[in-house]
């Protein structure tokens, strides 16, 4: 059987972890060669490792220009071309109490990476792409991008900024066989949670803290399940492959609906408003 990404040529920036390496192993399975690009050098290689012939790895700070352009070289004369590049990675910065202690102390850390770097790749990309017949670049935006939140603050203006970015560059490129899509995920299951909200606690106390806000989380969201990689994975996958070919500045939240609300069982509206049949 003939996977749907047969041909093409991907790179995954962030593929080390988390979202990112459930995106490289089903691009992978879906036939295509995957670039892991990362600043985990020991991760992303034994990654590559795992999944042989099909990817290569290169340490890459997509805050660093140069360093991005040389990724998309790399790809190119690597695997023969470029057609779908992901820009995943992200970091959280640390979550700081309240808005009046804020001293912004990891602002451009985070605008670096999680803003500039989408930025970065989507242009080089881009001019890649432009060249020689267009392709499909995928932004990993948050739900903290559209649902306004307290506490990360450069983190969330970051991902807000991710997705009004991506709109706009789907407009210019559009016309040269390029789309541009976000995926705002929420929820899933990854390291990016331990490193924001419990970095300076013990292993056990971290397993602790983490468990809770999960299970808050999955109360207040409408489906009440934990998300896994392989979610945001089969949503890149739609906007990698030809299925998604007529849509490009699409915004789409894999986060079991938390995104829309909470259901009624958490916030109670259903006893306050129904009426009998009349
Ligand atoms: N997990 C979630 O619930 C969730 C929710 C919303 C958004 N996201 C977004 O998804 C993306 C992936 O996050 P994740 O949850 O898989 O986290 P993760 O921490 O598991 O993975 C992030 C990866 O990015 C890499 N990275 C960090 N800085 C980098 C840099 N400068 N250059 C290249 N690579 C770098 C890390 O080494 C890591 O491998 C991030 O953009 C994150 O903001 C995740």
């Amino acid at each position: 059987m003939t996977g749907e990404l047969e041909g093409k040529v991907a790179i995954v920036t962030g593929g080390a972890s988390g979202i990112g390496a459930g995106i490289v192993k089903l691009f992978v399975k879906e036939g295509a060669k995957v670039v892991i690009a990362d600043v985990d050098q020991p991760l992303g290689e034994s990654l590559a490792a795992e999944l042989g012939a099909s990817t290569a790895f290169l340490k890459t700070d997509v805050a660093d220009a140069t360093q991005v352009r040389a990724l998309v070289d790399h790809a190119v004369s690597k695997f023969g071309g470029l057609h779908v590049m992901v820009n995943n990675a992200g970091i959280s910065g640390a979550r700081h109490p309240g808005l009046l202690a804020e001293d912004f102390g990891d602002f451009q850390r985070v605008m670096g990476i999680n803003l500039l770097g989408v930025m970065l790749g989507t242009r080089d990309a881009a001019r890649h792409m432009s060249a020689n017949g267009g392709g499909s670049i995928i932004n990993v935006s948050s739900i903290g991008g559209i649902t306004p939140g307290t506490g990360l603050w450069a983190y969330n203006a970051s991902k807000a900024a991710v997705i009004h970015f991506s709109k706009s560059a789907a407009l210019e490129v559009g016309p040269h066989g390029i789309r541009v899509n976000v995926i705002a995920p929420g929820n899933i299951e990854t390291p990016i949670m331990a490193r924001a909200f419990a970095d300076n606690l013990s292993p056990e106390d971290q397993a602790k803290m983490i468990e809770k806000i999960r299970a808050f989380l999955i109360a207040r969201s409408p489906m009440q399940v934990q998300g896994v990689p392989e979610d945001t994975a089969q949503a890149a996958l739609f906007f990698a492959s030809d299925r998604s070919r007529f849509v490009t500045a699409n915004l789409m939240p894999v986060d079991g609906g938390m995104v829309a609300g909470s259901p009624p069982s958490v916030n109670g509206f259903r006893d306050t408003v129904s009426r009998p049949a009349s």
